[in-house]
């Protein structure tokens, strides 16, 4: 059993990287295996809608989201974190989500049955981290993954950050229980 985790930052370190580390963490605590992925500094290219994965399932775009369509085909769960950006994911984490229509083209969906989370990071309490997590949640949805929330005590709709993720205590609860609630939700999809 498999846990990837995406940071959606171009930040290698900053808030969104320590707070999908930090899930991944508690994750490996409860005996499942973990992967982790930042987008910083990666090559990802915009979707230019030629359908060329229509045929084959693989993309005509040669950079490095050759290693993310492998990464995301093995796991078994997929957590992604992004900063809030004007409100909404990065564009480097959009850039990434629009590239994987290939898991989903010709009637395949080859992560159905997967379950996925989300974690928003932003510098405000209210600066769109629920909006963030939507975007995500809508995207894990498009690709029929099932959707995790963080659950009891809170269960809102995900984990969300505001400011400096070690701050922010009531966050940092939001983000372990997150771990926990995915963990169980792959041991469970998985008959463990
Ligand atoms: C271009 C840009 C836009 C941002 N927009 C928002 C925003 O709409 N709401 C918010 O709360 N924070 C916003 N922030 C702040 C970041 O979300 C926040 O600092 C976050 O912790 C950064 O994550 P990182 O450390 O993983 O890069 C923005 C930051 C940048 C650089």
């Amino acid at each position: 059993m498999l846990v990837l985790g995406i940071s959606g930052s171009p930040r290698p370190e900053g808030n969104t990287a320590r707070a999908v580390q930090r899930a991944l963490e508690v994750i490996r605590g409860e005996g499942v295996d973990t992967e982790y992925i930042s987008l910083a500094g990666r090559n990802i290219g915009f979707c230019t809608g030629c359908w060329g994965c229509r045929a084959t399932h693989t993309c005509v775009i040669d950079d490095d989201m050759t290693e993310i369509y492998e990464a995301m085909r093995r796991c078994d769960g997929l957590l992604l974190g992004s900063p809030v950006y004007m409100g909404m994911v990065t564009g480097q984490l959009k850039a990434m989500m629009d590239r994987t229509v290939l898991l989903r083209v010709g009637g395949v969906f080859e992560l159905s049955g997967k379950v996925g989370a989300g974690i928003a990071c932003g510098g405000f309490r209210n600066g769109g981290q629920e909006l963030v997590l939507q975007n995500i949640h809508t995207y894990l949805l498009q690709l029929d993954v099932l959707v995790i929330a963080d659950g009891p005590p809170f269960s809102h709709s995900g984990a969300a950050i505001a400011g400096v993720i070690e701050q922010d205590e009531l966050g940092l609860r939001t983000v372990d229980n997150l771990a926990r609630r995915l963990a169980a939700a792959v041991k469970r999809c998985r008959g463990r």
